[in-house]
């Protein structure tokens, strides 16, 4: 008993906001309960863009991030097809697949994706290459109190979790605007060079960690 409350108070200490520059989140073994909950006041999106940098050598499907509303599990998610090098992004409990990215094993890649509920298209930015923009849905919002997951594709309201569609490896630059980033703005992100800090998530949002996800530093290029 001693032990649970030891356990709850560490988990409640970890949801403290903390500046992650430098640092990415390593989740080093396959499971259903490794994951990192990211936490936003709002409460309401009718456009958004998510930005994150992922590193895996995964060939099975994963999902490095889901958004879940009380009502609607698959809000907004990120799910890789890895044997058919698919991306399928999902809005609204709808998806709609995005082939042949060239997202390599053993790479960092930054993955953007863009939503606006006024046409409804949805497009995917990898590495700043442009995929096609694809229609996905349009006319309602994402409302509710959000839970955003990385690493575990959420089948619940912030539960759910499959051991098989979990994600293994490194994950940095997790960002969320409340709007459509430009195509140059998505190029400076890739680059690491200056771009506007997400208004929903930044890198420095309030998250807790559960089972063995590992803060580490980025591993950088030396510089001799
Ligand atoms: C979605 O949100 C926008 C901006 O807050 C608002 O103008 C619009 O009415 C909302 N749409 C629906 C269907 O609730």
């Amino acid at each position: 008993m001693a032990l649970l409350l030891l356990l709850v108070m560490l988990t409640v200490c970890a949801a403290l906001p903390q500046d992650m520059s430098g640092k990415m989140f390593t989740f080093p073994e396959e499971s259903d309960t490794d994951y990192v909950r990211l936490t936003t006041s709002r409460q309401s999106l009718s456009t958004l863009t998510v930005c994150l940098r992922t590193f895996t050598d995964l060939n099975r499907d994963h999902t490095p991030f889901s958004l879940a509303t009380p009502g609607v599990f698959n809000d907004f998610v990120i799910y890789r097809y890895a044997e058919s090098n698919e991306f399928s992004m999902n809005v609204r409990d709808k998806a709609v697949r995005f082939r042949e990215l060239d997202y390599k094993p053993n790479t960092w890649h930054s993955l953007c994706s863009t939503w606006d509920s006024v046409s409804g298209v949805l497009q995917v930015w990898l590495d700043g290459k442009p995929s096609s923009r694809k229609y996905i849905s349009s006319g309602s919002n994402i409302t509710g109190p959000m839970i955003i997951v990385l690493g575990q594709e959420q089948d619940s309201y912030g539960g759910g979790f499959d051991a098989k569609q979990s994600f293994v490896g490194m994950m940095s630059d997790v960002h969320m605007w409340d709007y459509t980033l430009s195509p140059c703005q998505i190029q400076r992100y890739t680059n690491r060079e200056s771009f506007p800090s997400g208004n929903v998530l930044d890198w420095k949002a309030s998250f807790q960690t559960f089972g063995r996800v590992l803060i580490e530093d980025q591993q950088g290029d030396c510089l001799l």
